[in-house]
C-alpha cells in the first residue's frame, strides 16, 4: 500500500514517532506477546496489525518467526526495517498497510496490540473474523485493547469507535480455546484536564483455533 498522507492518524502517530523513540510502554515488549511464541511451530507464520515502532514484531522476529508488520504509520515502519536490518533479522518484514484491507495467505499467528480502538465497531468485527479466518488450525490470535470501562472510551473522539464491554472479547473467541483472557486497570500517559493521569480497563486476549473435525 502506498503512504496516504490524508489519513489524520498515519500523520498522528508518523508525529508521536518522530518525536519520541519508545512511544508505548517504553518500548518493552507486552507479556501477551512474549506467551505467542509457546503455541506456534519454530519458524512460524507471524502477521501484526498496528505495529508501531515494533516492540512486539521485533522480539517475535528475534525469536525466529517469520514476521511481517502491518503499520499506518511511514516513519514506525521505516523504524521497525531499519532497526530490523541493525540487528540482522531478514525473517522481518514492515510494511504501510492498513488493519482494514484485504488479508491473503494463513498465518500461524496473528497478533495486535492497542490498535483496535482506531478502527469502528464494524470494522473491528469484520477485522476479528478476518484474523481468524487467516489463522491456521492450531495457531493463534493474541490481541490487546481498551475497553468501554475507562477514560479513553470517553473522549470525543472516540464515539463510534471500538471499546468493547468487559468480557466481549472473550465473547469474540468463544468458539476457540481461550488460552489466557484478562482485564487490567493500567495507567495512561495521556492526562486528564486536571493533570491526572488517564486510566482504562485494557483487555488481552490469546485464543487458539480449533483443529476442524475429521469424521
Ligand atoms: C497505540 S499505537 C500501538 C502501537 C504498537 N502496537 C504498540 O503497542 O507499541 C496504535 C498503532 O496502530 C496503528 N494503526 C491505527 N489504525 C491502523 C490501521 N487501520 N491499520 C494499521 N495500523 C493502524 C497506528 O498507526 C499506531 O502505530
Amino acid at each position: 500500500m502506498e503512504k496516504n498522507p490524508e489519513n489524520p492518524v498515519a500523520a498522528q502517530y508518523d508525529k508521536i514517532y518522530s518525536e519520541r523513540e519508545a512511544a508505548f510502554n517504553s518500548g518493552k515488549v507486552s507479556p501477551l506477546i512474549l506467551e505467542v511464541g509457546k503455541f506456534i511451530p519454530e519458524g512460524g507464520k507471524v502477521i501484526e496489525f498496528g505495529a508501531g515502532q515494533g516492540r512486539n514484531s521485533l522480539v517475535l522476529a528475534e525469536q525466529g518467526f517469520s514476521v511481517t508488520a502491518i503499520e499506518l504509520s511511514e516513519v514506525g515502519v521505516n523504524s521497525m526495517n531499519r532497526i530490523a536490518k541493525e540487528r540482522s533479522l531478514q525473517n522481518f518484514e514492515a510494511r504501510i498497510g492498513d488493519a482494514r484491507e484485504n488479508l491473503e495467505g494463513e498465518y500461524d499467528s496473528v497478533v495486535s496490540i492497542l490498535m483496535l480502538h482506531h478502527l469502528t465497531r464494524v470494522e473491528a468485527e469484520e477485522f476479528i473474523l478476518k484474523i481468524k479466518e487467516h489463522t491456521k488450525e492450531g495457531g493463534v490470535n493474541a490481541i490487546e485493547t481498551f475497553t468501554s470501562e475507562g477514560d479513553f472510551s470517553k473522549l470525543p473522539d472516540a464515539k463510534g469507535r471500538f471499546y468493547p464491554e468487559l468480557g466481549e472479547m472473550r465473547e469474540l473467541y468463544s468458539d476457540w480455546e481461550i488460552i489466557s483472557f484478562v482485564e487490567n486497570k493500567s495507567m495512561a500517559t495521556a492526562t486528564r484536564s486536571d493533570g491526572s493521569p488517564m486510566f482504562n480497563i485494557k483487555t488481552g486476549i490469546l485464543a487458539r483455533k480449533p483443529f476442524r473435525e475429521v469424521l
